[in-house]
């Protein structure tokens, strides 16, 4: 039998789904059950009627599977895949903060740890934020952790006083404009797809900006058939399913997550096998990082 077969097989026996995002292998996207961006993939984690979810992705994503999904058991085919800007907050600024303003919301990137988002109001998405942040009554939003991604949520929603906090993804924070610029003119016909956890130089001469499903989307209705991607590279998988007829160029640089590269069919048969990697929270963590996971997907409806 073959890897692949062996998954197959284990995945029916043990009454187990596969959630892969998109940034993670081909070979994992194919063979995945549900494969999408950070909120689709929080949004269909609940409600599965398998026992055994199987989280292509990092430990954040694991975690929040397992946050909105208590009874069930979320295995990550590697421990070690973790997000570093995840941890780029703390609690003792987001205590300050809080003690500084008035009428303030803490907005928590899902790209965060259990931690964080326990001291937080409300999570968001790439895919939601601008709607999220504009629905919340309160006039000043602290947005943990990401620095790119609050810029241009702050851009959107010029109304709301915005504190700005340090993190970054390592991955997105690297583009660098002069490569798009070359780009542009290697493929003048080509238009930029962005990320918004690009630096703002990159969003600047960029047409689209959006999440990974929000760029997949646009290119898909689009009538242009050549694109500049800026974000991760595992979305020409995806990109080029769903639009065999176009072409997609990315930046010089390849843009990889190694985090979400580390995930191999191996080691998703591994633990299908053994159940190991099994994410365990307490129950204090889980319920408190719970309000805001959930508050985000009553926003987002
Ligand atoms: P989205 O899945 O929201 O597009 O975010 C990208 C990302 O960096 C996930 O780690
Ligand atoms: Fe984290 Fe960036 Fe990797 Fe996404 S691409 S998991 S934000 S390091």
């Amino acid at each position: 039998m073959t890897v692949r077969e062996e998954i197959e097989q284990l995945k029916k026996e043990k009454n187990a789904v596969i959630l892969a995002h998109y940034y993670v292998r081909p070979e994992i996207q194919e063979i995945a059950d549900y494969t999408g961006d950070s909120f689709y993939l929080s949004k269909i984690a609940v409600g599965l009627k398998e026992q055994i979810i199987v989280f292509c992705g990092v430990s954040f994503m694991g975690e929040s599977a397992k946050v909105l999904n208590p009874e069930k058991t979320v295995l990550m085919p590697d421990a070690a895949a973790d997000c570093p800007m995840a941890h780029m907050a703390d609690a003792g600024t987001i205590e300050r903060i809080r003690g500084t303003y008035e009428d303030l919301a803490v907005v928590c990137y899902i790209n965060s740890t259990a931690e964080l988002k326990r001291y937080s109001d409300v999570c968001v998405t790439s895919a939601n934020a601008v709607e999220i942040v504009k629905a919340l009554p309160n006039k000043n939003i602290f947005f943990i952790p990401d620095r790119n991604l609050a810029r241009h949520v702050a851009s959107q929603v010029p109304e709301k006083n915005f504190i700005f906090n340090e993190g970054f993804c390592p991955v997105h924070e690297k583009m660098s404009m002069e490569e798009i610029l070359k780009a542009k003119t290697a493929h003048p016909d080509a238009l930029v797809l962005t990320h918004p956890e690009c630096p703002d130089a990159v969003c600047r001469i960029s047409d689209y900006i959006g999440s990974t499903s929000g760029i997949i989307r646009y290119a898909g209705e689009s009538s242009v058939r050549e694109f500049i991607v800026c974000t991760e590279s595992g979305v020409r998988y995806e990109l080029e399913k769903k639009c065999p007829d176009k072409k997609f160029w990315f930046p010089e640089t390849e843009p990889l997550c190694m985090d979400m590269k580390t995930i191999t069919l191996e080691k998703v048969l591994h633990v299908l096998k053994t159940g190991e990697n099994e994410v365990l929270l307490d129950d204090s963590l889980r319920l408190e990082s719970k309000k805001p996971l959930e508050r985000m997907l009553e926003l987002a409806k």
